[in-house]
């Protein structure tokens, strides 16, 4: 009789180096996402560790791996325990960093009212749901949207070491200028302060704690003030909002223009309030004029993230401090949030792994 075959860590190993991250475009061995290899007779257990909890590819990589593991002759059973280790954004600037914050995301436009501010709560949210802890810091000085939108305002603590404490929400660390405006409407801790000391502030004085990404709703426009801004923020990478006249798409390559200036990624382009589907009929119209956002994005050769489309339940979500993705997870809308923000967290762990070239 001939003695059951055996499989080893090594095989296993093997069969594994098959499995290619399709964003990462290498094996997940190589990457070193495969850990705890353990062999029980014909059981074979392991962990895959991401680069992000919002990977879009984890089901595909899962079932690969299992089916590469599967294959191999003595093997039962398979059991895989996924987990991610977000890897720290790369630089670059000489800016300082903010110690334990991985990814510092800039959701910018040229144009004003075209849902930076929507975009960058219900993306922190979506990025947040797949377990990975976020911050929200609100840039915008004279215009915060923050407080209203995340349904919280309140004044900030300060810790023993003199640090602001961010507020939460969600899950979601935040922090607003709104939160320190005092009665009269100024701002209480910093009366007339220049933007980019309170942007310095706001980074490097709120004790932020571990984050794996800390989105920055921005200002709208690209003028001095925002240049100033991205130049005092240490970026890992910036997303683009536009709705899709002509008219935004004009400022949206300006936003992108001043990305370049300031040699900050741009992971790509959201179009928003592409689109609006009747609740009674289910008919799509482009209320203004489609594609708009794509092409633009082809044109300036950067990724196309995707279309939102324009929703009462959007813009109510956004008033009462109920933002799309919690208070309606299931929707066709929260998805595209979430398709996007596992794109955009994907692209930042391509940037991480191979620099700004690889964008
Ligand atoms: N897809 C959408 N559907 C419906 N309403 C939307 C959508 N996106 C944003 N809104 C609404 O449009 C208004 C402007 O959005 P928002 O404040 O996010 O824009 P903004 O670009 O941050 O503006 P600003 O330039 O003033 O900072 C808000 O009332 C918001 O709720
Ligand atoms: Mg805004």
């Amino acid at each position: 009789m001939f003695k059951r075959r055996e499989v080893d860590s090594a095989n296993v190993l093997q069969a594994l180096g098959k499995v290619i991250d399709p964003d990462l475009k290498r094996d997940i061995v190589s990457l070193n996402m495969v850990k705890d290899v353990e062999v029980n007779k014909s059981k074979v257990s392991f962990t895959i560790e991401l680069t992000t909890p919002a990977c879009p590819m984890k089901e595909k990589i899962r079932e690969e791996a299992e089916s590469a593991v599967k294959e191999l002759p003595g093997v039962e059973a398979v059991e895989i325990n996924m987990t991610s280790n977000v890897k720290q954004g790369r630089l670059f600037s000489d800016k300082k960093t903010i110690e334990g914050v991985k990814h510092i995301i800039a959701v910018a436009s040229g144009k004003g009212g075209v849902g930076k501010s929507t975009v960058a709560v219900n993306l922190a949210l979506a990025l947040e749901e797949t377990g990975a802890s976020v911050g929200l810091m609100d840039s915008d000085i004279y215009g915060p949207s923050v407080p209203t939108m995340m349904g919280v305002n309140y004044k900030p603590g300060v810790n023993e070491d003199k640090r602001i404490m961010p507020l939460s929400s969600n899950g979601v660390k935040l922090m607003s200028i709104g939160f320190l405006l005092g009665d009269d409407g100024g701002p209480i801790i910093w009366r007339g302060p220049l933007i980019s000391q309170v942007i310095r502030q706001f980074l490097h004085d709120v004790d932020w704690g571990r984050l794996d990404y800390l989105v920055i709703d921005l200002p709208p426009g690209t003028g001095d003030a925002q240049l100033t801004l991205c130049q005092a923020v240490p970026l890992t990478g910036a997303v683009i909002v536009t709705t899709p006249q002509d008219v935004a798409l004009l400022d949206a390559r300006k936003g992108l223009q001043m990305f370049q200036q300031v040699k900050v990624p741009v992971l790509g382009i959201i179009e928003n309030m592409s689109y609006f589907v009747c609740g009674h009929c289910s008919q799509r119209t482009d209320i203004f004029s489609a594609g708009g956002g794509r092409r633009t994005a082809e044109e300036m050769e950067i990724p196309f993230l995707g279309e939102i489309p324009i929703d009462p339940v959007i813009c109510v979500g956004g008033d009462d401090g109920k933002p799309i993705v919690k208070a309606h997870p299931e929707s066709p809308q929260t998805k595209r949030f979430k398709g996007i923000a596992g794109d955009m967290a994907a692209r930042l762990s391509i940037l991480a792994l191979a620099g700004a070239d690889a964008v």
